[in-house]
């Protein structure tokens, strides 16, 4: 898709954009009836009318995804990964034993609505992105515990800021004592009940003027899993090795796994997938959360308990870090090269 001329919305100013709901023109949606996907369509309509027994209302069956489309400086657009979120979502539907789009009509899907939204797709330069969120749900007729008898598909977009308005600024987080997800539970699959679960413990942060909650293992609460709807990755004090916590209930990060494979293939870096002791954290010389929203957030200092540990420094990004933001961005908005099968041209 190339840049066409068509109008951006008056009451846009890309320059303020945060990550809000805005209404967009179009919306995709499916159902999912007697066994099969239909055609699937576009539609104006932002309001679902979907029987008051969804099992999605009552028992959390539904899960989503978050991606985003990136406008280049050449005017045409890229999906990153959109196989990923695809392969994820089918991952998650299967935990919650919901029907999952294949991937080539969970990539289809991201295709016609950003086409159709076109307009609300920030101008390169700027640093936004059009964030695309599919969802699948449970829906019909239903009052029992048990799997829905009907499924909707859908994604909707909306235009988002860059997550730094003024470059890339550390924030502080602290450790939660409630937990996410259980051990044997959700924490792996992309479902409402982990978010859910997050809102008390999130607001409980941002009460006390921290960015959002640190998640540790609900086994042992040793080690760190999650920051806030993000991964973690740390940088060793030598400045060699770029590590990551391993866990059944984190939710695999895409953008964590893009950063393992641009640390050791483009910095050079080792790479380990292991346990990070909130007791050990000296041994990291910086440390960053990372997500499709957060794209990579430095982390400044971790509050744990009475102690606060400072990382690299409470208001630079340090340097590893900083390299790692530019080829990740780089290769979003097409101005790296990006590995192979990594961009999907809109
Ligand atoms: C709990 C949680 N962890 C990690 C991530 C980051 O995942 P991704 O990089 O695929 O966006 C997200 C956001 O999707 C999230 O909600």
């Amino acid at each position: 898709m190339t840049q066409t001329h068509a109008t951006p919305p008056a009451d846009i100013d890309w320059s303020t954009l945060g990550f809000s709901y805005i209404r967009t023109d179009f919306r995709y949606l499916s159902h999912w009836r007697d066994g099969a996907w239909d055609a699937g369509t576009l539609t104006r309509d932002n309001v679902l009318h979907i029987s008051e027994g969804s099992t999605a209302l009552h028992y959390g069956q539904q899960c989503f995804e978050g991606l985003k489309a990136y406008r280049c400086a050449d005017g045409t657009v890229n999906l990153f990964r959109p196989d990923q979120n695809a392969a994820r979502m089918q991952r998650s539907c299967e935990r919650l034993l919901m029907p999952a789009p294949n991937t080539e009509a969970f990539i289809e899907a991201c295709r016609q609505v950003v086409k159709a939204n076109e307009r609300f797709i920030p101008p390169y330069g700027t640093g936004g992105s059009l964030y695309l969120r599919p969802f699948v749900i449970g829906v019909g007729d239903n009052i029992g515990v048990r799997s829905a008898p009907e499924f909707i598909f859908s994604v909707f977009c909306i235009p988002v800021g860059p997550y730094f308005k003024g470059g890339l600024s550390p924030m502080n987080f602290i450790t939660s004592l409630y937990d996410r997800a259980a051990p044997h539970g959700t924490g792996a699959a992309k479902v409402g009940g982990n978010y859910a679960a997050s809102l008390l413990p999130g607001q409980e942060a941002k009460e006390r003027h921290f960015a959002d909650a640190i998640y540790l293992d609900p086994e042992t609460h040793t080690k760190i899993e999650e920051v806030g709807s993000a991964n973690l990755f740390a940088i060793t004090q030598d400045g060699r090795t770029f590590v990551t916590p391993k866990s059944p209930s984190i939710l695999p990060s895409i953008t964590k796994y893009s950063l393992l494979h641009i640390a050791e293939h483009r910095l050079g870096l080792d790479v380990v997938e292991g346990d990070v002791f909130i007791d050990g954290l000296d041994a990291y010389a910086e440390a960053g959360a990372c997500g499709t929203a957060a794209v990579i957030t430095p982390i400044g200092g971790i509050q744990h308990g009475d102690t606060f540990h400072v990382f690299h420094s409470e208001t630079e990004a340090g340097p590893v870090t900083k390299r790692l933001y530019d080829e990740l961005v780089g290769i979003q908005f097409g101005d790296r090269e990006a590995p192979e099968g990594w961009i999907v041209k809109v």
